[in-house]
Order: C-alpha cells, then sequence, then structure tokens
C-alpha cells in the first residue's frame, strides 16, 4: 500500500464532532478504506466500565465517564498510526483536546443543526439528551461546542448530504491535499 504523511509526520486520523455526526460510520469507512487500526473511546470507555455509556453515566455519573473518555486518550499510543473515533464531548478537557493534537489530523464532522438532532436521536442511546426537551438540549450543546470543534480542527467535512462512504472519500481527498507524501496512511486512491 502506498502510504502518505501530513504535515510532516506520520498522523492518525482523529473524528471529532456532535453526536450525530457519523463518526462512528464514517470511521469504520475509514478503516477499510485505509487499513488502518480504530480505536472507538467511547467503545474503550464501554468495554473497561463493562456496561453501555448510558449505564455508566446512570450508574457513575458524566465525571466519572469524562475521567476514563481522558485515561482512553492518554494510553492511545503515538507512534501508531491508526483512525481515532471520540465521543462528541472529548473538546470539553483542555487535556484531551492536546492530546488530540499531539495523535493527528483532528477531522471534524459537522452538519446542520436538525439532521444531527434527527440521527443523534434516533437510537436513544446518548444520555445527555434524556431531558424534557432534548431539541433544546441538543441545540445548547450544539451551541456551545461548536466554537471548540472549529478551534481544534485541522479539516472540517459537512455531512449533512452526504453518505458516509462519500464523507470518507472526502476526507481522504482533503488529507491528499493537505501536503500529502507517499509515505503516509492516506492510500493514493480512495476506490
Ligand atoms: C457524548 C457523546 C457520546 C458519548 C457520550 C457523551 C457527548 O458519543 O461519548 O454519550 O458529550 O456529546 P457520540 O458523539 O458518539 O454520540
Amino acid at each position: 500500500m502506498r502510504y502518505w504523511i501530513v504535515n510532516g509526520q506520520s498522523r492518525s486520523i482523529v473524528l471529532i464532532g456532535m453526536m450525530g455526526a457519523g463518526k462512528s460510520s464514517v470511521g469504520r469507512c475509514l478503516h477499510r478504506r485505509t487499513g488502518l487500526a480504530l480505536h472507538d473511546t467511547d467503545e474503550i470507555v464501554a468495554a473497561k466500565f463493562g456496561m453501555s455509556i448510558p449505564e455508566i453515566f446512570d450508574e457513575h455519573g458524566e465525571k466519572k465517564f469524562r475521567e476514563a473518555e481522558t485515561e482512553v486518550l492518554r494510553r492511545v499510543r503515538t507512534e501508531e498510526q491508526t483512525i481515532i473515533i471520540t465521543g462528541g464531548g472529548i473538546v470539553l478537557r483542555n487535556e484531551n483536546v492536546e492530546i488530540l493534537k499531539r495523535l493527528g489530523v483532528i477531522v471534524w464532522l459537522d452538519g446542520d443543526e436538525e439532521t444531527l438532532f434527527t440521527r443523534a436521536s434516533r437510537k436513544r442511546n446518548r444520555p445527555l439528551l434524556q431531558t424534557k426537551n432534548p431539541r433544546k438540549t441538543f441545540s445548547q450543546i450544539l451551541g456551545a461546542r461548536r466554537p471548540l470543534y472549529a478551534n481544534i480542527a485541522d479539516i472540517r467535512v459537512g455531512t449533512s448530504v452526504l453518505t458516509d462512504e462519500e464523507v470518507a472519500v472526502a476526507i481522504l481527498a482533503k488529507l491528499r491535499r493537505m501536503n500529502a507524501k507517499p509515505e503516509s496512511p492516506i492510500p493514493a486512491t480512495t476506490s
């Protein structure tokens, strides 16, 4: 396989963005297309606790979840080139942001609010949306987080009208345009 280096170093692809942005599905598409290993911080945290994310929030609270999320990031090996899927709230802690920047190219999956909310509320597995008015809650969270995502993102991809595969292709194309060299994990062709 041909590899590409982004920004002069071998770097992972870090997916950030709001609940419903499609980070997990796009991450899997990228994994299939690049052959890079996949780390999903939510999955790793859930496995550590031996329970689902809603159960962790229920039994241990959000603070414990956030601590575990940071602990997972601290343990991701920087020398390995991977695809890292993060939970929507990963940008809330400065320490996380510093780690993510060191890990790789930060790709923000964005979308219009209505589309993101529709996707995020399809499954009832988002503890932060278990409120009297989930739509309003979502809007408040998104309003608070958009600047945080924007602040750390190297690349932004609007996902509202794209399939997961199209988003993956768009990411790979953007990465190739960013100073890509023939030793990085982004394949020369995306088909
Ligand atoms: C959260 C998003 C979730 C999960 C947890 C908290 C958030 O991940 O980490 O429920 O704070 O936005 P997804 O972004 O994959 O839904």
